[in-house]
């Protein structure tokens, strides 16, 4: 049945009114579905949906001030459905999250709504701010534009609560008018997509922070929301024909047919499938030798990379196998010849689509082309329907181009300070946060616990006295910010009894002073390690909060990651993720494990320098580790290290300085001199404890044995030594012998040495070491082009393109043996012999 739209307007009118009826009875339903007013003190109503008001949900919300605004300006009220959304906004002085417990993992919609006005002493035209998730940077330096805008991301979330930071650059403030977080069906995006040059697959886009950059509804009217069974709004392609006399418009509503294995509507409705942009073949006056193409041109950011859908629907042949035509992007070829009748099994108006995933931009232009192809030699012809074009994250998980240019950075300054900033832009402000939510905690104890336990948010154990705590008890200075764990991944109890096998005693891979560490099974299968405080600790207390606050807040591949807590009962029950291989203290000495390779040795120290470099630089503030040693960098079942173990982080130094106790905490023969000396605390006492590391993978001996001979005992003091003197080679692993290059040691052993200096103003940055260390394995695998005495920043700028990529794996090869994680059931031998002394300082491993 063809129905041309001029001819039966009336017709198709009517049936186009009925058809959301028609066509929703199968309605995806959201199993998250936030749909959030900013700044409202009411429930507003856009289309068939509420959005509510976020000081009904104080709980989603961690703000320092609460600031409601609102505007009457007149120029929201044209923007559709919408309207009443940009009405009001919140106002965020400092950073401030908003926090959506997930029901279900998988990509979401994330929505924003933007429309700065004045309000009282704020003017949001000159609001300059950063949004970002726990992994994607999804605005940087961002101003909103004078007229309302919606910004559309999809993001696969796969943690227990998604966490949105709005983060106002200096002296600005953020704003938003409203958000939504809305599941997403599983079908719209496919993990895999061709990619146009090299012509390939890419796969992994199920992991892809997306942003809709342009969503084009061609041959048609704008598409609302309210029309679209996902809420997504379709505008016109009218002003982005680049020759709009060389197409021409179809439209065919009822024509489309949703057929079984075919897209469904959450693809794209039948308001964009039902009308089609075609090559105008009247325009050339008769002529029959019809070759031109019709072109779009969308403004495009350089430096990303594009995920690009079209839509396509025959609404115009008259019959089979008569339509054949090419789809371009630039001058890429998406597809030759496409014959939709074949991709549909000969049903003519069957939707389909085409992803296609473009070259990284140069230009700030996408344009997108289609035009006959010559098989269709009587009545040349070619359509389009409809057309998304979303935006992927680079390398560095950032869809913001601010960020973007850190990523292709040439110097090493400029692109490690700006990936910190970028970095730190998508979790700053929450270990600020973390930090003052303990402290208000500490501080208001009584009425707050009270008031917590009520509202269901997870509290600490019963706390005794403040003092007691490494965290400090004086941030806190009477603003609103909400308790700070969100994580709400709690295991009951009778799980962890049960996976544990009620903490069978042979069940024990590690004892500290924490308490016992238990290999179990969760019901769902997952491997884990369970860690079981003794709730006897008080010092525990502490260090139990401080670890679920920082590892619920970030996640990176080497950071060892939390599945779980328990705290009932009063048990202090921490659930990570189990890591097969133990830790690297057991590969290195003592439990008779087969030694490592040089090369498994390196990419240990590179995978646990990223994930250190990470600590320090992920966020607006460092975050120190405070207990650097190679019994809390754990090894996968590929050997990839993890850094775990962050009872004693802290961020610092700001606040440390001000605010927080600065009891020296750490490990004997691990710990920083000066950080001793001066109680001061930074991230090169982190470098310094690294340094150490290095060392012991080297030696393969304990930092402290206190059996040895007076000058050997300390094995920084001792290596240095033998640096110093250029005879390093003569203390290293007996295993190791013959079998590092000897470019490959100086590097490392430098690095190391550089690490150790008495002053943290001399030692190097994790991100140096880092470089240092890819350096050195780079000088082991490979004959190194050039000079080798270079000097470091010379190879920084050689290396900083790949070792930007902080996703990149560490290159990993698997170890031929297959050892388990072993009970090291004595503690360190540092912590041994200097417990008396030093009971305050020794952290025993194996928590
Ligand atoms: C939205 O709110 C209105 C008024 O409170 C109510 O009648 C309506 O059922 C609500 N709609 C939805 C989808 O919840
Ligand atoms: C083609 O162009 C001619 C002259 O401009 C016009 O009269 C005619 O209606 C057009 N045909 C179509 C199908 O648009
Ligand atoms: C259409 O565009 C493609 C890609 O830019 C180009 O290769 C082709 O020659 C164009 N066809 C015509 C007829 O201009
Ligand atoms: C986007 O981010 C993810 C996770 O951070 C990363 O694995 C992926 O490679 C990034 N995409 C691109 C195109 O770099």
């Amino acid at each position: 049945m063809m129905l041309d739209w001029k001819k039966h307007g009336l017709f198709v009118c009517v049936l186009y009114m009925l058809l959301p009826l028609l066509c929703f009875c199968a309605t995806f339903v959201p199993s998250d579905n936030y749909l959030i007013d900013c700044g409202s003190t009411t429930t507003t109503s856009v289309g068939n949906r509420n959005f509510s008001s976020d000081s009904f949900h104080k709980k989603l919300l961690s703000t320092q001030q609460e600031i409601l605004a609102s505007t009457s300006s007149k120029s929201v009220s044209d923007v559709g459905d919408e309207s009443p959304l940009y009405q009001t906004a919140r106002i965020f002085t400092g950073s401030s999250k908003y926090t959506f417990p997930i029901n279900q993992k998988g990509r979401h919609w994330i929505r924003f709504y933007f429309f700065p006005f004045i309000y009282d002493r704020y003017n949001l035209n000159a609001a300059k701010f950063s949004v970002a998730t726990q992994t994607f940077v999804l605005l940087s330096g961002f101003t909103a534009q004078k007229s309302p805008v919606m910004k559309e991301y999809s993001i696969n979330v796969n943690t227990d609560t998604l966490v949105i930071t709005f983060k106002p650059s200096d002296d600005s403030v953020a704003f938003v008018n409203a958000i939504e977080v809305v599941s997403v069906p599983d079908e719209l995006i496919a993990d895999e997509a061709p990619t146009l040059s090299p012509v390939s697959t890419f796969s992994g886009l199920g992991f892809q922070a997306l942003e809709t950059v342009w969503r084009v509804n061609m041959g048609g009217p704008v598409v609302t929301s309210g029309e679209d069974p996902l809420y997504r709004t379709w505008i016109s392609d009218q002003k982005y024909l680049l020759e709009s006399s060389l197409a021409n418009d179809v439209s065919n509503l009822v024509g489309v047919d949703f057929a079984d294995g075919g897209p469904t509507e959450n693809i794209a409705p039948r308001s964009v499938y039902g009308t089609v942009a075609e090559m105008n073949t009247n325009t050339s006056g008769g002529d029959a030798n019809l070759n031109f193409n019709v072109t779009w041109q969308f403004d495009t950011e350089p430096g990303f990379q594009y995920l690009v859908r079209t839509h396509f629907c025959d609404i115009v042949s008259k019959g089979l196998n008569t339509l054949y035509f090419n789809v371009y992007i630039d001058s890429l070829t998406v597809v030759k010849d496409l014959d939709l009748a074949s991709k549909s099994s000969n049903v003519l108006s069957v939707p389909y689509y085409q992803d296609s995933v473009t070259p990284l931009a140069d230009g700030n232009k996408l344009r997108v082309s289609i035009g006959p192809s010559p098989l269709s030699k009587d009545s040349p012809n070619a359509i389009l329907n409809g057309l998304e074009i979303l935006k992927m994250n680079n390398s560095i998980g950032s869809l913001s181009a601010d960020a973007a240019s850190g990523a292709g950075g040439t110097t090493s300054g400029s692109s490690s300070s700006k990936v910190g900033v970028i970095a730190g832009v998508s979790v700053g402000v929450v270990s600020v946060l973390v930090l003052a939510g303990v402290c208000c905690v500490l501080c208001r104890k009584k009425k707050r616990l009270a008031r917590q336990r009520q509202s269901k948010t997870w509290i600490p154990l019963s706390v005794n006295d403040a003092t007691s705590h490494t965290m400090g008890s004086k941030y806190s200075n009477g603003t609103t910010i909400s308790a700070a764990s969100n994580f709400e991944y709690r295991v009951p109890f009778a799980e962890v009894q049960e996976g544990t096998n009620n903490f069978d005693e042979s069940w024990v891979i590690g004892v500290g002073g924490f308490g016992k560490v238990y290999k179990g099974e969760l019901r769902d299968g997952r491997k884990v390690a369970v860690k079981r405080g003794n709730p006897r600790s008080q010092q525990g207390i502490a260090e139990f909060r401080t670890e679920i606050e920082m590892l619920s807040q970030f996640r990176h591949r080497h950071l060892v990651s939390l599945i779980g807590y328990c705290d009932e009962n009063n048990e202090m029950i921490l659930i990570y993720e189990y890591m097969e291989k133990g830790t690297l203290k057991g590969h290195l000495y003592g439990l008779g494990l087969p030694s490592l390779s040089w090369k498994e040795r390196l990419d240990i120290c590179i995978g646990s320098a990223r994930g250190l470099h990470y600590l320090h630089t992920g966020y607006a503030k460092a975050v120190i580790h405070r207990d650097v040693k190679s019994a809390n960098i754990l090894l996968d079942e590929n050997l990839m290290a993890k850094v775990a173990d962050f009872g004693l982080s802290k961020t610092g130094p700001e606040l440390d300085q001000t605010h927080v106790s600065t009891a020296v905490k750490g490990s004997f023969g691990y710990l920083d001199p000066e950080y001793f000396r001066r109680q001061q605390l930074t991230e090169k006492s982190d470098v310094y404890s690294f340094g150490v590391v290095l060392f012991e993978v080297l030696c393969a001996r304990p930092v402290i044995d206190p059996s040895l001979p007076r000058e050997m005992v300390n094995l920084a003091e001792w290596a240095m030594k033998y640096q110093k003197k250029g005879q390093l080679e003569q203390i290293i692993d007996t295993a190791l012998q013959g079998k590092i290059k000897a470019d490959s040691l100086r590097k490392f052993a430098e690095t190391a040495e550089k690490c150790l200096a008495d002053y943290g103003v001399d030692r190097p940055s994790m991100g140096d070491v880092l470089w240092n260390l890819e350096y050195a394995l780079q000088l082991q695998e490979a004959v190194v082009q050039g000079d080798p005495e270079e000097n470091s920043t010379n190879m920084i700028g050689e290396l900083s393109p790949q070792v930007n990529n902080f996703n990149q794996d560490a290159n990993v090869s698997s170890s031929a043996s297959a050892v388990p994680f072993e009970a090291s059931t004595v503690d360190d031998l540092s912590g041994v012999s200097m417990s008396r002394v030093f009971s305050q300082l020794v952290k025993s491993e194996g928590r």
